[in-house]
């Protein structure tokens, strides 16, 4: 019998049953892992005792090889063993004998899987926020280049107020600042040790939990060893900021999406972040946004597979467990490529300027400001906005912007009317005038921007 577990049986397993039941096709990449986590252990052992130490440096020497072979690409892995761990295990046993046996002391599959997840979710969380950071930076940059470039504010994508385009795309940086919060934050949950709680109610071995906890750079270790194995919260935690992340980003790629269509001309993305057509030669299609946009569906995809999964299960481990692995490496990685893209893509992003300003131009959206100009000479807003009304219906009326009326049109309204009331309807005002904390008014976007500086890791 050649499985590692097989002295109880009496028959080969179903080859069907071995290729279904493997998981070494997709956890193989939690093979660094694997071995950081029996290096640790090991090392635990000999301390403790309960191996002598000549057989650590053995297991040590076995176990480094293998990660070199690892390392190299050059391991091979096989269905037989069934994953990474009885994988390592074996060849380990082959390449140094029956004392390889001796690693798996105080020691299950079950302890040691949640030990690898635990590994690779801190060491891509810290990858994934250094990533978003890079968002971040490339967001700033751009916003500093356009505190003062103006553009149609929208709410039901209508035409609102204008706005500073920096205010803008700054919106985005403390959307993503919360996200970077949310990864750091996780990182206290991810940074607790399962190893040693055995296949799931600890150990008959004297073994010493804190100092593999202190090996492996985790902060505490799981205090129940039943929840150590059993639960993968910090995985569903993981694809859960995830999911909000990729909102983020689903958001902003629909912008610049519209943004970079014929009708609105309000940026141009780079050469190399679109493609053509294959038969419509003028076309510049800009796939990357629309990626993000859509590869947000698989991310939410693996959060609800992962929640399915879980609910219900009993304690302590169950295979079930095996399905939370493929999902979690989809959406670590489709975060890397998507923020990986999305960085460039906004630094290179140019902002038409012209065309942003012609269509603030081009719109009602300094009539608020009319309503407040009343407001301060003494009418209670809500009339002012019955007047303001009145207005805007009488300008379309007349193919006219606000700028155009004439003092006497406004009178005809309003005796409070004044000829202060061009200023204060010129785009540059209606901006400038909304300062009040958090306002699109420059002087407050250099605030944000001064504030956004610190939050920066590099
Ligand atoms: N491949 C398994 C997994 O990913 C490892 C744990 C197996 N434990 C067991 N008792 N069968 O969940």
């Amino acid at each position: 019998m050649s499985k590692l577990w097989g002295g109880r049986f009496t028959k080969e397993t179903n080859k069907l049953v071995e290729e279904f039941t493997a998981s070494i096709n997709f956890d193989q990449k939690l093979a660094l892992e694997d071995i950081e986590g029996s290096l640790a252990h090991v090392q635990m052992l000999g301390e403790c005792n309960i191996i002598p130490l000549e057989d650590v440096e053995k297991i040590k020497n076995g176990l480094l090889t293998i990660k070199q072979k690892i390392e190299a690409g050059t391991m091979k892995y096989s269905v037989q063993h069934e994953d990474i761990h009885m994988n390592i295990e074996k060849l380990l046993i082959d390449t140094i004998g029956p004392v390889g046996g001796k690693l798996h002391t105080g020691r299950s599959r079950n302890d040691q899987v949640a030990t690898d997840m635990h590994l690779y979710a801190k060491r891509k969380t810290k990858e994934l926020i250094l990533l978003i950071d890079a968002v971040q930076t490339a967001i700033l940059n751009q916003a500093k280049d356009h505190v003062h470039t103006m553009i149609p504010g929208y709410t039901h994508l209508q035409r609102a107020q204008p706005v500073s385009f920096a205010h803008h795309l700054l919106a985005y940086f403390w959307m993503f600042q919360r996200d970077k919060e949310r990864f750091q934050d996780s990182l206290k949950r991810v940074n607790w040790s399962p190893l040693g709680a055995g296949a799931l109610a600890g150990t008959t071995f004297p073994i010493n939990r804190e100092r593999v906890a202190e090996l492996l750079g985790f902060e505490m270790v799981y205090p129940n060893s039943m929840d150590a194995v059993s639960d993968r919260d910090f995985i569903v935690e993981l694809l859960s900021i995830s999911s909000l992340l990729m909102t983020h980003i689903s958001r902003l790629s629909e912008e610049l999406v519209i943004w970079s269509s014929q009708e609105f001309q309000f940026i141009e993305l780079d050469d190399s972040f679109c493609t053509g057509s294959s038969i419509m030669p003028q076309k510049k299609n800009p796939d990357v946004p629309e990626l993000l946009r859509a590869k947000t569906g698989r991310v939410y995809g693996n959060l609800m597979g992962l929640l399915t999964v879980l609910k219900g299960l009993p304690l302590a481990y169950n295979k079930d467990m095996q399905e939370d692995k493929e999902g979690m490496f989809d959406t670590v990685e489709t975060l890397e490529g998507s923020l990986q893209l999305l960085a460039p893509m906004i630094e290179t992003m140019i902002v038409k300027k012209e065309t942003m300003r012609s269509a603030v131009n081009q719109d009602f959206s300094n009539a608020t400001d009319i309503a407040d100009y009343l407001v301060t000479k003494g009418i209670a807003f809500r009339d002012a906005h019955e007047v303001i009304g009145k207005i805007v219906l009488y300008a379309i009326g007349e193919k006219k912007y606000l700028l155009a009326l004439t003092l006497e049109e406004y009178k005809s309204f309003s005796p409070l009317f004044e000829e202060d009331i061009f200023e204060v309807l010129s785009h540059e005002h209606v901006v400038a005038a909304r300062k009040s904390y958090g306002g699109t008014a420059p002087s407050q976007v250099e605030n944000q921007i001064k504030l956004a500086e610190k939050h920066v890791l590099r």
